[in-house]
């Protein structure tokens, strides 16, 4: 670990002397001897594995796929490979912990760096994300929870202090009137804890080519300057793009991202939808 202390110290002194360089976390080899060890550089001259625990384990992203594998690092900050963790886990050569042979996963935000680097990097790593979805017949729901599993964060959804009723044609025309008035349909639900969120993907289905009012409603309770809005709909063939300047109409100071339209989605589709917009 000493070496490591050097490195980081090293690091640290350099990264001083050059302010402006951006500095790139992430994983790392040790050297001489130790130029087959791995560990995992949060950037800021700290490193992942505590001096008080034979153990310590992260999910992460290194490859940015949406996929992180959990690594185990030791006291002086190695990743354990190739053996048994003093916890009684098997970890394989690449030290990805494994069940029966079977390397084990999570669906992350891309690049995710664990624990840690969440709260210290302020990048796509930390953002914390909210989907919120209005659904009449489930399909948006379903979309929400996909790119929920996805994106990580909490799920959301808006309900209407009134429901749309029951019957197809009924609903039609009532979201045809509440768009030619222009009418904002209270919701029943609010998110309490607005302020902890820096993403907010929003789910709809298209009603009349466009957002159900009752999302407009949801979008004007908040302020949501400093908060990225990225709107996904559902349709029966229509795409986002006619939804975009309402909603961009309805976030204020808040920054509309890509729009994604969610029929039939691949977590592939998720993940670059997302990767597009930095997260
Ligand atoms: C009132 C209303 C208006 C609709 N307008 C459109 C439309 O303009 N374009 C379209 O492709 N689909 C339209 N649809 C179909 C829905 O967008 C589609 O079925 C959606 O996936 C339903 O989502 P949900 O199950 O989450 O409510 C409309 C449906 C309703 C009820």
């Amino acid at each position: 670990m000493k070496r490591i202390w050097k490195l980081v110290l090293a690091i640290c002194v350099l990264t001083i002397g050059m302010a402006s360089t951006a500095f790139a976390a992430g994983w790392t080899t040790g050297q001489g001897a130790n130029s087959s060890r791995w560990w995992y550089d949060l950037g800021n001259g700290q490193y992942y594995g505590t001096p008080t625990s034979a153990v310590e384990w992260q999910w992460l992203d290194g490859n940015k796929d949406g996929i992180a594998e959990c690594y185990a690092f030791d006291r002086e900050g190695w990743m354990y490979a190739g053996t048994t963790t003093p916890d009684g886990y098997t970890v394989n050569g690449d030290g990805a912990w494994t069940v029966n042979g079977a390397v084990q996963t999570m669906a992350v935000t891309a690049g995710y760096g664990g624990t840690r680097a969440q709260a210290q990097q302020p990048g796509t790593a930390g953002k914390k994300v909210l989907t919120a979805y209005f659904s009449k017949t489930g399909t948006t729901k379903e979309a929400a929870e996909k790119i929920h599993s996805v994106a990580g964060g909490d799920l959301f959804e808006i309900r209407p202090a009134v429901a749309y009723p029951s019957g197809y044609q009924s609903t039609v025309d009532q979201a045809r009137r509440e768009l030619d008035q222009n009418a904002r349909p209270a919701v029943a639900s609010h998110v309490e804890n607005m302020n902890d969120y820096d993403i907010i993907l929003v789910g709809f289905p298209i009603w009349w080519h466009t957002t159900p009012m009752v999302v407009n409603t949801f979008l004007e309770s908040y302020d949501l300057s400093g908060k990225t809005i990225l709107p996904f709909c559902t349709s029966g063939g229509s795409g986002i793009e006619e939804s975009m300047a309402g909603v961009r109409a309805s976030v204020g100071n808040g920054t509309v991202g890509t729009g994604l339209t969610a029929n039939s989605l691949t977590d592939e589709q998720i993940r670059s939808w997302l990767a597009e917009n930095g997260l």
